[in-house]
């Protein structure tokens, strides 16, 4: 079975909910019929009602970019499992670098959002990557396993398969400076090996392993064409519909 591509929009701290109407107002139409390709959207959460309710119908998720571990608690300014599917969010990134790199968050943390998102039948994308000084100090490899072996502790291989993994190399996010699929395809290859080590060869063969960082309309095609990549994780590229919707149809 050819693994379907997911087309994933992160939106990061950017638009007002009139903006995140807009947005929607001009993409739904561009993207009208294409089923090719799964479309999920992650705005704020502040912008979540607006969002799921322009995409009500349409062929189009949304996601949280973040989530907590406890399905409710004393945790000021944290949103939680709950309330995200409460307000119509079926997706949720986990373990984003900004999220690592501004917010602490471990692989324990990251083990303990997977264990709660799949618990509670969200779709969960998984975030990896390594720094630039890992990569330039040949430890690439190793951090991604170390990453996923970290996310995926004590999963059983028949709870991982609504499990989507993003492959973001942090020096390419936000940068203007995108891995070639070459770099891309070898980090996915070793990623795939490194989940089948621990959940098995159907599971990996049938885990998608999205791309991210600096994705746009320019490289997004010679990205996709690789076996190894299944979608694509958008930040910059795609706050604008038409940006976006040109992804989406690479
Ligand atoms: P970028 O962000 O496309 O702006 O590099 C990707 C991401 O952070 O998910």
């Amino acid at each position: 079975m050819p693994r379907k591509a997911l087309i994933a929009a992160n939106w990061k701290m950017y638009k007002t909910p009139g903006q995140a109407q807009s947005f929607m107002d001009t993409f739904l139409p561009l993207v009208a019929g294409h089923t090719r390709d799964e479309i999920a959207l992650f705005p704020s959460p502040v912008l979540l009602p607006t969002v799921v309710s322009a995409a009500e119908g349409a062929n189009v998720a949304v996601g949280a970019q973040n989530m907590h571990f406890a399905a409710e608690g004393a945790y000021t300014g944290e949103t939680s499992v709950l309330q995200l599917k409460a307000v119509g969010a079926t997706h949720t990134l986990i373990g984003h670098s900004e999220r690592r790199q501004y917010f602490a968050e471990s692989d324990a943390i990251v083990n303990k959002k997977l264990h709660t998102a799949l618990q509670h039948g969200v779709v969960p994308i998984v975030c990896v990557g390594e720094v630039l000084e890992e990569r330039e100090a040949g430890h690439t490899g190793a951090v991604l396993k170390t990453q996923i072996a970290g996310a995926f502790a004590g999963i059983a291989p028949g709870a991982a398969t609504p499990i989507v993994v993003a492959y973001e190399p942090v020096w390419a996010i936000g940068t203007g400076r995108t891995a070639t699929p070459e770099i891309a395809a070898e980090a996915h290859h070793i990623l795939r090996a490194e989940v089948a080590r621990l959940l098995g060869a159907e599971v990996a063969a049938a885990m998608r392993i999205l791309y991210g960082g600096s994705v746009k309309p320019e490289n997004a095609t010679a990205l996709l064409a690789q076996d190894e990549i299944d979608g694509a994780l958008v930040g910059g590229a795609s706050l604008k519909s038409d940006s976006f919707a040109a992804i989406v149809q690479y």
